[in-house]
């Protein structure tokens, strides 16, 4: 029986499988009832001599022959697998994720405004109330301070989440060479309830240029190649007077709808233009208390809300789109850029 088990033994190592045929010939004759197996444990049964010795070597065998087995059949389901690989299919389509439709717009205002010389430049979102309020001519009771407006951090009111973009002026004035020629793209928080057109947190980009002799004409003509690379060039202009603590004189500029090309809808409210941003005259005061020479140097600023701009790009007419990000909205966006 040592030898019929060393025989078997020699047999199942040299054993190889290719087809599933040959995998059903091995359990057949090694595993099935009938099989080799079963008949030397039925031999064993009669067996006298060195039962021990020949028990365990049986046992041992049988543990070869099912790992045997298991083996085969895990190399027959590869290959088989291999089998029905068909090369011939297209191969499966990844997708790519899109940029986020602010993302896309901001880098195209962006550029436009770096074709005329503008640069990058950012500043914290948590700010100090004298950037974000005090410096740009904030006086002390102005409704904007009120923590309907404002998120302050938890007991220091000097200390909150700036409401408007407009405090990075004051950084790149207190901080930059001039000439300032610059554009700060940011976030921007304010304490309002969620709605389509209301947000808490949206996105500003803010322009400032400074330099010796910079007018009114000036802030006109880099505002109207802003809009006309932007929106194209059948758009037309409309400077609005207007206030902020901060310039003078102020304006807001209205580009004719892009949606009715300025025969009026329900989205112009039939008036046939849509407000897109402030700008003005950056105040003396503000420049004196930057320690810049109001005497001798004047600048204009602007500020967009990116959203808004969105908004009209895309005709996108429910701000909270922005910030669900759903998969399902965010693919409409496929940009170069
Ligand atoms: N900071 C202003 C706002 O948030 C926009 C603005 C910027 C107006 C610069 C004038 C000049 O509404």
């Amino acid at each position: 029986m040592i030898d019929l088990i060393a025989k078997y033994n020699r047999e199942i190592d040299s054993f190889s499988i290719q087809t599933s045929e040959d995998l059903l010939n091995f359990r057949n004759k090694y595993l099935s009832k009938k099989g080799l197996l079963s008949s030397l444990f039925n031999d064993f049964k009669n067996v006298t001599n060195d039962k021990q010795l020949i028990g365990k070597q049986l046992n041992e065998l049988k543990k070869k022959i099912t790992e045997r087995y298991e083996f085969f059949k895990c190399q027959l389901s590869e290959s088989e697998h291999e089998f029905h690989f068909d090369l011939t299919l297209p191969p499966v389509q990844y997708s790519v994720g899109s940029r986020h439709p602010v993302s896309i717009v901001r880098k195209e205002i962006i550029q436009v405004f770096s074709r005329l010389g503008f640069t990058v430049y950012e500043g914290p979102e948590i700010e100090d109330d004298w950037h974000v309020f005090s410096g740009l001519n904030f006086p002390p009771e102005h409704p904007a301070r009120d923590m309907q407006d404002t998120f302050f951090i938890e007991k220091d009111p000097d200390i909150l989440l700036r409401t408007h973009t407009s405090p990075v002026q004051v950084r790149a004035m207190e901080t930059e060479k001039l000439p300032i020629r610059m554009v700060f793209p940011g976030r921007v928080f304010r304490n309002e309830s969620i709605s389509a057109r209301a947000h808490c947190i949206f996105h500003q980009i803010e322009g400032l240029y400074i330099d010796k002799n910079v007018s009114f004409a000036d802030l006109k003509q880099t505002l109207i190649f802003f809009v006309r690379e932007f929106f194209g060039d059948q758009t037309n202009i409309r400077f609005r007077p207007s206030f902020f603590p901060f310039t003078e004189p102020s304006a807001e500029l209205d580009v004719s709808c892009t949606i009715c090309n300025g025969s009026g809808c329900n989205v112009c409210k039939y008036t046939g233009y849509l407000e897109i941003l402030g700008c003005g005259m950056v105040d003396p005061n503000v420049l004196d208390s930057s320690s810049i020479d109001s005497k001798i140097y004047t600048g204009f600023a602007f500020g967009m809300g990116i959203e808004r701009i969105a908004m009209l790009k895309y005709q996108i007419n429910d701000l909270r789109l922005y910030f669900e990000n759903d998969i399902r909205f965010l693919s409409r966006f496929k940009s170069a850029l």
